[in-house]
């Protein structure tokens, strides 16, 4: 199934970083390739991104569709899986990557600011994969990965939204892996640490240092290296695999 000629791929917020380094190492002849991307603030911006995902997967050989789509928005979230399902009838892979952060200590934050975290972050990935597990359990066939983080399993400082949102996410990861299972779904999580992408330009020079000097490894690392396990993930390779949480972090989480 998982490396067969023909299969279908979903991803979540496709458009730029870790997502679309997931969308284009996916990408190989026989992959029909769906991904969703969102951004209130620059549209324009985000679209132009998404142009270059596409570009990127059709050079590989696979056919692409990038969707204008909220995670956060059940019905926009419908509406893109009814896409991908009138067009191909199948889910073979389906990669929760979409996610945002609204930092703040705890005392100051907003209600808006947790509840928009969440949304996008945890109950998108519940909604995605109750759509997706249907057609994953009919099939008896399929791959979740859901794109975690290293702060949902250490905590940090100023990101108390953010990080419950990846615990919980870890949690949903491993209890879905487990109601799964038997019809051959195996789902698992991929916990980056410190990424170079938009997501993280904007941490000021003494938070990056910070950050760098506790990687083991030395540099931040790059959107190719959390592709390269989701890749693994959606592989025969791992087909011994599920609930489990593997971190891309240069050593930062032993
Ligand atoms: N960059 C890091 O260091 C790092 C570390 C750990 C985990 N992560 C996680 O990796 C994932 C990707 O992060 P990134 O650094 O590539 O982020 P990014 O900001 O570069 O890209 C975010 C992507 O999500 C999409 N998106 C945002 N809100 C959306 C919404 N409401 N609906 C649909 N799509 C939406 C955007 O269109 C974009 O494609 C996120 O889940 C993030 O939490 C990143």
């Amino acid at each position: 199934m998982t490396s067969s000629a023909t299969r279908t791929v979903v991803v979540t917020g496709g458009s730029r970083g870790i997502g679309r380094a997931i969308c284009t190492s996916l990408a190989e002849p026989g992959t029909t390739l769906f991904f969703n991307y969102f951004s209130p603030n620059d549209p324009e911006g985000e679209k132009a991104a998404a142009q270059e995902t596409e570009k990127q997967v059709t050079d590989k050989g696979a056919e692409v569709q990038g969707v204008w789509a909220d995670v956060a928005s059940s019905d926009d979230l419908q509406a893109f899986f009814d896409r991908v399902l009138d067009a191909t009838g199948r889910i073979d892979v389906l990669v929760n990557n979409a996610g945002i952060t609204r930092d703040s200590l705890l005392v100051r934050m907003k209600d808006a600011d947790w509840d928009l975290v969440m949304d996008i972050n945890l109950k998108a990935a519940f909604r995605t994969m109750r759509i997706a597990a249907r057609t994953m359990m009919k099939q008896r066939s399929g791959r979740i990965v859901n794109i975690a983080s290293i702060v949902g399993v250490i905590g940090n400082a100023g990101q108390a939204n953010y990080v419950a949102s990846k615990a919980g996410l870890i949690g949903l990861t491993k209890t879905v892996a487990r109601e799964v299972a038997p019809k051959g779904v195996l789902v698992n999580a991929v916990a980056p640490g410190f990424i170079e992408t938009d997501m993280t330009a904007v941490l000021s020079e003494k938070a990056r240092n910070t950050m760098l000097s506790q990687v083991p490894l030395g540099r931040p690392g790059q959107p190719q290296d959390v592709a390269a396990a989701v890749k693994f993930l959606c592989s025969e390779e791992s087909s011994y695999l599920t609930g489990q949480v593997l971190h891309v972090s240069g050593g930062m989480f032993m």
